[in-house]
C-alpha cells in the first residue's frame, strides 16, 4: 500500500448533503514508544500499544453544505466553544485534503468530549482525531463512498491527525510503523498485533495516576521536533526497532519479569532523549521518580508484578495483569494515590473486544 492507494477523486463524492454522524474512539499507551517523525507523520520507528477501554472520545460531526467560499468549523468541547481547537483540525483536514476531497465543499461542527477530565494531563489527541477520523469515514458512507478496509482507511487519516492516533482503531495490541519483525505492518496506518499472545497479556490493567493535571511544558509536537539531529536519536530509533521483536517474543511466552523491564526500560529511554535534547528538558515531576522508586521497593518486597510506563508527561501508568488486581489495588490506593495532584487515578484496562 502506498500514498496514492488512499488518494479518491472529489467527482467521487455528493457533497450536498447535510447531516450528523457519531463515533466514539479510545485512547491507547504505546509499550514500544514512537518518538521522532519524518513529513508526513512518517515514524522514525515503529511502536506497538495496548488499546485502553475507559479513556475514550465521543464525537459528533454536524456536517451541510458550505455557505460562504470557505468552509467554517467550529469546534465544541464538553458543550463548550473551543475556537482555539479550530487550527489544529484545519491543519488535519489540510493534511488530509488529497484524500478526502469533500472537506472543502462543507462547514462542519465538531461536537465531543472526553470521559476524562480535560485538564488531567491526559493527552486527548489519540482518541480525539481517531474518532473523528471515524466520523469522517462515517460521511464517506453518508455519501455512498464505500472502500473494502475501512479501519486502514480510518487509521491512515487520523495518522495525519496525530501519530499515536492511527493505532486507537483497533482493540487489543496495535503496531504502526514498518517493522521487520512484522511483515503486515506499515509506516501509513496502524495493524493489530496479529502473533499469538499469551493469555496473561490479554487481561492486562493501566491504571493513570495525575501525578500532575494540566498541559505540559515542552509539546509533543516540539519534542518529535527536537529528534531531528539529537545526538542519540540513532541509536534511540535502532533499539526501539529491536524492542519490536524482544516485545512480540515475550507477548508470546508470557514472560512477565521481562515485559515489566522492556516497558520501563523503554519509558525511560523516551524521557532520556529528553533530558539529552537541545534545549533539554524535564516532563517527570519529583512524584513521578517518587512513585517509581516505590514501585520498584514494591515489586523487591513483594514480587507481584506492577511495573510502569509513561507517556511524554508526568503522569504514571501502573500496568498489571488483572489476575494480580485485588492485591495490587489495595496497594495503589493506600501508598500511590497520595502522590497525584488531587489524590485522582483512571482505572483504566486493555480493551481486546470489537471497539
Ligand atoms: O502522537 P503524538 O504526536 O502525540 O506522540 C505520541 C508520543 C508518545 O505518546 C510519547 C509515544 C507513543 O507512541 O504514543
Amino acid at each position: 500500500m502506498t500514498e496514492k492507494n488512499f488518494i479518491v477523486p472529489a467527482s467521487e463524492f455528493n457533497t450536498q448533503i447535510a447531516g450528523s454522524v457519531n463515533a466514539k474512539s479510545p485512547s491507547n499507551i504505546a509499550l514500544v514508544k514512537y518518538w521522532g517523525k519524518t513529513s508526513p507523520q512518517i515514524p522514525t520507528n515503529p511502536s506497538i500499544s495496548y488499546t485502553l477501554t475507559q479513556s475514550f472520545t465521543e464525537t459528533q460531526l454536524n456536517f451541510a453544505p458550505k455557505k460562504a467560499e470557505f468552509s467554517n468549523i467550529s469546534v465544541r468541547l464538553n458543550g463548550e466553544e473551543q475556537p482555539n481547537f479550530v487550527p489544529k483540525i484545519q491543519q488535519f483536514f489540510d493534511r488530509i485534503h488529497a484524500y478526502a476531497p469533500y472537506l472543502q465543499d462543507f462547514d462542519f461542527e465538531i461536537i465531543t468530549s472526553n470521559s476524562f477530565p480535560h485538564s488531567s494531563g491526559i493527552a486527548s489527541s489519540a482518541s480525539g482525531m481517531s474518532a473523528l477520523a471515524k466520523c469522517l469515514l462515517l460521511l464517506e458512507e453518508k455519501m455512498l463512498f464505500f472502500v473494502e478496509n475501512p479501519l486502514q482507511r480510518a487509521s491512515f487519516m487520523a495518522r495525519l491527525g496525530s501519530g499515536s492516533a492511527c493505532r486507537s482503531l483497533y482493540p487489543g495490541l496495535v503496531a504502526w510503523g514498518k517493522s521487520s519483525f512484522l511483515p503486515q505492518s506499515s509506516d501509513l496506518f496502524a495493524v493489530p498485533v496479529d502473533t499469538k499472545i499469551h493469555p496473561i497479556f490479554t487481561q492486562f490493567e493501566d491504571t493513570i495516576l495525575l501525578i500532575h493535571e494540566g498541559s505540559k511544558s515542552v509539546s509533543s509536537t516540539v519534542g518529535h521536533q527536537l529528534m531531528n539531529g539529537h545526538p542519540y536519536a540513532a541509536k534511540r530509533f535502532d533499539e526501539a526497532k529491536q524492542n519490536i521483536g524482544k516485545l512480540l517474543e515475550i507477548l508470546q511466552n508470557g514472560d512477565l519479569e521481562s515485559f515489566g523491564n522492556l516497558c520501563e526500560h523503554e519509558a525511560l529511554s523516551l524521557h532520556a532523549v529528553m533530558l539529552m535534547s537541545k534545549p533539554p528538558y524535564i516532563l517527570m515531576m519529583p512524584n513521578t521518580i517518587a512513585v517509581i522508586n516505590k514501585i520498584w521497593e514494591f515489586r523487591k518486597e513483594t514480587n507481584l508484578p506492577l511495573f510502569f510506563t509513561l507517556d511524554a508527561g508526568a503522569n504514571i501508568h501502573l500496568l498489571y495483569p488483572t489476575n494480580e488486581k485485588e492485591k495490587i489495588r489495595d496497594y495503589i490506593e493506600k501508598e500511590l494515590l497520595t502522590y497525584c495532584q488531587n489524590g485522582k487515578a483512571i482505572y483504566d484496562f486493555v480493551n481486546f473486544e470489537n471497539l
